[in-house]
């Protein structure tokens, strides 16, 4: 793989990435059962832009390859081949990605005190020189996220999923990243601090001029944060484009799918389970489109042949046999 830096427009250039984990058995297993090597196709052949400052979300069903993506970008995997160009930030220096993860509570350590684990990164990275100048970053990163300085004397179980998560974004910003990439960051919590927690990540976007490479399995979370989505469909894009358009002219049968599961709120009890059956174990994908078994259009063409990816007039480009131009 190469990594390579560019300038301007995009934070982030992604081509042709490819993600293999090797699930075979243990050795000895496979000598005994005569079973060959197994490899898991996670992400399959990838391509994307992160505009600056703006946000691009990934988003389809658990098990389609969004996790593994985040990892590749910021650095947590290595891929297999394809190319990953960040741009240069303003300081010259190449734009790195910083992470912000589902459960917060997994990324906070129980032991120490709230105003430490913000600390950390100021005084690895050596951002501010004397204690008194650590202490009062740690302060205004609490405020900026709206929690008060004496919540840095408290410990992560002391707070609530909604709060431990602004704790995790006041720490990820105190290294002063312009790109953040955020894996599900709201999943755990109730609707209405999902939305809290969302309105103050578009702030802290406006305000320090962030890049997001947002990640959720829920359409109604990411039309509200993204420019741009990518929907993911077993290790691959099958859609992507202006989030507007997107929703107002779904063109894959997928991205169908996936706005016919958000929640109605006229129905807010209808069953959200996403139609047309399970998704396919990437250790055995479909051939063709690999969305051929759960495809109300799919004819003979879709189980023989992988639809390649077009770029239609209106910028979105999407991967399917029946697309046409209007
Ligand atoms: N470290 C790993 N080793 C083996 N398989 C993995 C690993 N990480 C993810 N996978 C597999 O790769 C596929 C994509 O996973 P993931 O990227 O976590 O999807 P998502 O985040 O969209 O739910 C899944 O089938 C998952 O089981
Ligand atoms: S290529 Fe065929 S199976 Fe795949 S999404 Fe399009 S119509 Fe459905
Ligand atoms: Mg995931």
């Amino acid at each position: 793989m190469t990594t390579m830096f560019v300038q301007k427009t995009h934070a982030l250039r992604v081509e042709g990435l490819i993600k293999t984990f090797d699930v075979s058995a243990p050795w000895l297993n496979r000598l005994v059962e005569r079973k060959p090597r197994r490899y898991l196709q996670a992400v399959s052949d990838i391509s994307f832009e992160v505009p600056l400052g703006g946000c691009l979300s990934l988003v389809g069903e658990s098990g389609c390859g969004k996790s593994t993506v985040a990892r590749l970008v910021t650095g947590l995997y290595s891929a297999n081949s394809g190319k990953m160009q960040f741009a240069s930030g303003p300081d010259g220096k190449p734009l790195s990605a910083q992470m912000i993860f589902q459960d917060p509570y997994a990324s906070l350590n129980p032991r120490w005190r709230v105003k430490n684990i913000i600390a950390e990164p100021i005084r690895e990275l050596k951002l501010r020189k004397s204690a008194a100048e650590v202490n009062e970053r740690v302060v205004e990163l609490l405020k900026t996220v709206g929690l008060s300085a004496s919540d840095g004397e408290k410990f992560p179980h002391e707070f609530s999923g909604g709060q431990r998560q602004r704790i995790s974004i006041a720490r990820a910003l105190a290294s002063e990243p312009r790109f953040l990439v955020c894996d599900e960051p709201t999943s755990a919590l109730d609707v209405s601090v999902q939305a809290q927690v969302l309105n103050l990540m578009r702030r802290l976007q406006d305000e320090f001029g962030l890049t997001y490479l947002f990640i959720s399995h829920d359409m109604s979370v990411v039309r509200h944060m993204s420019d741009r989505i990518a929907v993911m469909y077993l290790g691959r894009i099958v859609e992507e484009g202006d989030t507007e358009e997107l929703f107002a002219r779904p063109r894959h049968p997928y991205t169908r799918l996936l706005l016919q599961t958000i929640p109605n709120i006229e129905k807010p009890h209808r069953d959200r389970v996403v139609a047309g059956g399970e998704v396919p174990s990437p250790l055995k994908p479909p051939s063709g489109c690999p969305f051929h078994p759960r495809c109300p259009s799919a004819t003979a063409r879709c189980s023989a042949e992988l639809p390649q990816v077009r770029t239609l007039a209106s910028g979105t480009r999407v991967a399917c046999h029946l697309v046409q131009e209007d």
